[in-house]
């Protein structure tokens, strides 16, 4: 840690933290052992209607205990300086030995889903001159730097990086499923319930195709010709110097709050490493408008959830934006 405050850490650098373990390993193990299961039997989110990685806080109590805990709280009043705060989003971030890395990217508060292609903001801030939104990303297992790691680009939240429009599988944000897929069976069953590529629906890809004659490289061609008609965001190549980044490996339990206009990444992790798991979680001012989409007839979000069953967790304060539908 630098002898920076959070909050002046955040204003310079982007983030803040890491910050000590608050929970019991106990608890933690327990969420863990939750989301590795999510991750082994796909089982549909009882919100959305389908697999997502996204808002088990909304169905598990130990998960939301976690992320509205009296001692994340106060981290968050103290680096923050908000005066009222909501939790908007949740989601599981897993990396398997050997998974790519998710590549340098910034974000400037609206999550309209760009990175797979989406344009439906999530947000619509009171006050867009300044910040609404942060983002907590908790370790759920020890996070070294081989398994990877979050790293930031000091400063970077001041710049706006040029974007252009991709094939959605050289965006930065698809992990490629070859190194999750071992069989045919798997990645026709995959595909079939939206687990293959995180917010992508998957289910027409191998539609009206006699998936006998095909081997499982010729299916992931098939799956390739699929994303390459989809398009996405991705962030232009850009020089950084070394010394402008820190990475921030982590123990179980520890946590970093950043803007997610600092530009960030997640680093490959080796194929010896171990998966590691983490939950990030999404604040925003409790002003703040949580899915305006919901006010039309088109209540489906930019990564392609239907958001009609979403709920916004009070976290502190109370100036909360009357049009969110909150958690009772
Ligand atoms: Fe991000």
């Amino acid at each position: 840690m630098s002898d920076l405050t959070p909050s002046e850490s955040l204003a310079k650098n982007g983030f803040a933290g890491p910050f000590p373990r608050f929970a019991s390993e106990e608890t933690l193990d327990q969420i863990a052992a939750f989301y590795s299961d999510i991750l082994e039997t796909a089982p549909t989110h009882p919100m959305y209607k389908r697999y997502s990685l996204r808002d088990w806080h909304l169905v598990n109590d130990q998960v939301r205990e976690l992320l509205t805990a009296p001692e994340l709280v106060r981290t968050l009043q103290d680096t923050l300086g908000a005066d009222s705060l909501l939790l908007w989003r949740t989601k599981l971030f897993e990396k398997f030995p050997g998974d790519g890395a998710i590549d340098w990217h910034q974000e400037y508060g609206y999550f309209d889903g760009e990175e797979v292609g989406g344009h439906r903001p999530a947000l619509f801030p009171m006050n867009p001159a300044g910040e609404w939104d942060w983002t907590l990303w908790l370790a759920l297992t020890d996070v070294s730097e081989d398994d990877g790691v979050m790293e930031f680009i000091k400063g970077s939240q001041r710049t706006t990086y040029p974007k252009r429009m991709v094939q959605l599988n050289e965006s930065g944000a698809f992990v490629d499923p070859r190194n999750r897929v071992r069989s045919k069976e798997e990645l026709l069953a995959k595909a079939a319930n939206n687990s293959l590529v995180l917010d992508i629906d998957t289910r027409r890809v191998f539609e009206g195709i006699d998936t006998d004659k095909y081997s499982l490289e010729e299916l992931f061609e098939i799956f390739d010709t699929f994303c390459a008609g989809l398009l996405a965001v991705v962030t232009e190549p850009f020089e950084v110097d070394p010394a402008d980044t820190r990475t921030v490996p982590m123990k179980k339990g520890e946590y970093v709050i950043f803007t997610e206009r600092c530009m960030h990444r997640s680093r490959a992790s080796l194929p010896t490493a171990k998966t590691r798991l983490a939950v990030n979680a999404r604040y925003a001012l409790g002003e703040t408008w949580v899915y305006p989409q919901r006010a039309t007839a088109d209540t489906f979000d930019g990564s392609n959830l239907d958001i009609s069953q979403h709920k916004v967790v009070p976290v502190f304060g109370t100036s909360l934006n009357p049009n969110n539908t909150y958690l009772a």
